[in-house]
């Protein structure tokens, strides 16, 4: 249960899969996107859930390819969206195409993660398709949500959780239990699974939350990128809360007008700084992690497989991209 060998194989497969046909602006943005580089993390889940539950996670390969689609699709859209120029060191889509571009193979890239689960039959296929489904109308929901706050001044913390639980955790979390689905697993264990990827989707997402402010360049996508869309991360959640009238005032002054780029991103990071709220966002992905590894204990699987489960989740807290 070597994950680099899910990500080789997963490589292996992706490579022989690329569409190369006209009309390019279309192929060619799908081609760049995929081949851009990227964790691999979904469908390294896909393939270790499958492995887990004791079948040959080739069998997992189609759905590992359909959400690494998935993702990618949801990533070209997110940065129209973020008005992003940069994700894996390299130009964005739209950036490098433009938006209509961005748009349309976009689109296209979902269709084509659909059709990956084509290659399932019978039941299997239709309870994918049901769980496939359900994720990506919640990942739109989440994706609205953070776009919708950021018109917002004040967002409850408990409603940014749901927020990234949907933009990003539910996909972990498919992910996961769309290897056990194919593996067989019992309705408990997929459960389960899916849990364990929802906890450790939170804390994941929180980690974005906190590269893209302190995070280098490692990371790939534009330092304080968050802060200059006036995104509602738990950075800002936390300091409107507990800063100081003088630093909260200053805040509120920074995020709604627009002004000098590298001034704001630097002084909203000092009163960010100066609350600890980078000790405190830490905090937050340890505790969601942990959580997540309650879900491990459940599953009828043997001890080493959990903790290879966990071990990756620790894995996780301490990347840099
Ligand atoms: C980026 O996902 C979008 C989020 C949900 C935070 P990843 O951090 O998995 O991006 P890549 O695929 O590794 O580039
Ligand atoms: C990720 O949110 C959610 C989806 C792409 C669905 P972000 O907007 O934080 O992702 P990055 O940071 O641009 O990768
Ligand atoms: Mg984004
Ligand atoms: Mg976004
Ligand atoms: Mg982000």
């Amino acid at each position: 249960m070597d994950i680099a060998h899910y990500k080789e194989d997963f490589l292996d497969y992706l490579k022989t899969e690329i569409i190369k046909k006209d009309p390019v602006n279309l192929y060619l943005p799908i081609e760049y996107i995929l081949e851009l580089g990227g964790k691999r993390l979904r469908p390294i889940l896909v393939l270790l859930s499958c492995d887990l539950f004791n079948e040959d996670y080739i069998k997992a390969m189609e759905a590992a390819l359909c959400v690494e689609m998935f993702h990618n699709f949801t990533l070209i859209h997110d940065d129209i969206m973020d008005k992003a120029d940069i994700r894996r060191g390299k130009e964005t889509v739209h950036k490098k195409w433009n938006v209509n571009t961005g748009i349309l193979s976009g689109d296209a890239l979902l269709i084509l993660a659909y059709q990956r689960l084509e290659y399932y039959e019978g039941e299997k296929y239709k309870n994918l398709m049901s769980l496939f489904n359900k994720m990506a109308m919640e990942v739109c929901e989440g994706q609205q949500l953070d776009v919708d706050f950021e018109e917002l001044v004040e967002v409850p913390l408990d409603t940014y959780i749901k927020m990234i639980s949907y933009k990003t955790a539910v996909l972990v979390g498919a992910s996961l239990k769309m290897g056990a689905l194919i593996a067989g697993a019992s309705l408990e264990d997929q459960q389960k699974i899916y849990d364990f990827g929802l906890n450790l989707g939170i804390a994941f997402q929180l980690q974005d939350d906190y590269l893209d402010t302190f995070g280098n360049k490692d990371f790939g996508k534009k330092i304080g990128g968050d802060i200059l869309e006036g995104k509602k991360t738990f950075l800002y959640i936390k300091a409107l809360e507990l800063a100081n009238d003088k630093d909260r005032f200053k805040l509120l002054e920074l995020y709604g007008n627009e002004q000098n780029e590298g001034s704001k991103i630097t002084e909203v990071k000092k009163i960010f700084l100066k609350i600890g709220l980078d000790a405190l966002l830490t905090e937050q992905i340890e505790h969601y992690t942990l959580i997540s590894f309650q879900d491990i204990e459940g599953l009828s699987i043997e001890n080493s497989k959990k903790l290879v489960l966990k071990n990756f989740g620790l894995g996780l807290m301490n990347r840099k991209t």
